[in-house]
């Protein structure tokens, strides 16, 4: 898969793009990463890529010509079919399920914007969609694109080190991930569950089905609405409603 981010500030997106995981990814060649700096198009010798508004208001937009070059340049350096995405608050929210979708695809194009955005003209011409990550309005799309970049990489084969650590992950069955816990079995005064220790396998598997829906039921009840249930999930969420489930502190 190859990533084009398409910016005015490539720095930003390299700095992340170096560390960590992602820098592991790229360094091994599971995912090309290509950078794009809007400005090398700007046409002009100052390198100015925006303007005031038509129609009046305060701040300024990116033109149209400088993005669509960049695009185009975009394009034809990386495979085809290319999928574009606009970042901006405007936009769908993404989801673990759109993630998953954007892992399939074989080019994205990652389109950021900067003060007050960019020309809807350019924006109808080469954007496929328009993706959000929060209700809250960034300085601009680039932590957006980055955090796109991240959560698609990681579901690439290989980027993982185990590809068991994303079945039981938060969101993947429309859920939240059960708490988890590493050495010492007690750390001031607070203790594993007894059951972790017990090396009996299914009660194991149980309890973390039963606080994956406990931790879904005190964070994001919201999210139970959509997520596939059997009889005994059902019957264990009753039970924990019943109880009243108290939070830990
Ligand atoms: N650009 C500015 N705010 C944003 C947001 N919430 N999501 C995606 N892109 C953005």
């Amino acid at each position: 898969m190859t990533i084009t981010v398409l910016t005015l500030f490539p720095d930003m997106i390299r700095a992340i793009a170096r560390e960590s995981i992602l820098g592991r990814a790229l360094k091994a060649g599971l995912f090309r990463l290509e950078v794009v700096d809007i400005r090398d198009f700007s046409g002009n010798r100052y390198g100015k890529v925006d303007d005031a508004l038509f129609g009046g208001g305060t701040g300024m937009l990116m033109m149209c010509q400088p993005v669509y070059d960049a695009h185009q340049k975009a394009l034809q350096d990386g495979p085809s079919p290319a999928r574009t995405i606009y970042l901006s608050p405007k936009g769908a929210p993404l989801t673990q399920g759109k993630v998953e979708a954007l892992s399939g695809e074989s080019h994205l194009v990652l389109l950021c914007g900067h003060y007050e955005g960019i020309d809807q003209r350019v924006l109808d011409a080469v954007a496929d969609e328009e993706i959000s990550i929060g209700d809250y309005v960034l300085t601009g799309g680039e932590l957006a694109a980055m955090v796109v970049v991240d959560a698609v990489a990681r579901r690439i084969p290989g980027v993982l080190p185990d590809a068991a650590a994303y079945e039981n992950e938060s969101h993947a069955d429309g859920l939240l991930e059960h708490p988890q816990y590493t050495r010492p079995s007690e750390w001031m005064g607070r203790s594993v569950p007894p059951v972790l220790l017990s090396g009996h396998h299914a009660r194991i598997v149980e309890w973390k089905r039963r606080m994956s829906l406990v931790e879904t039921l005190r964070k994001r009840p919201d999210l139970l609405a959509s997520a596939s249930l059997s009889e005994d999930d059902l019957l264990a969420l009753e039970e924990e409603i019943r109880m009243g489930g108290s939070s830990p502190k």
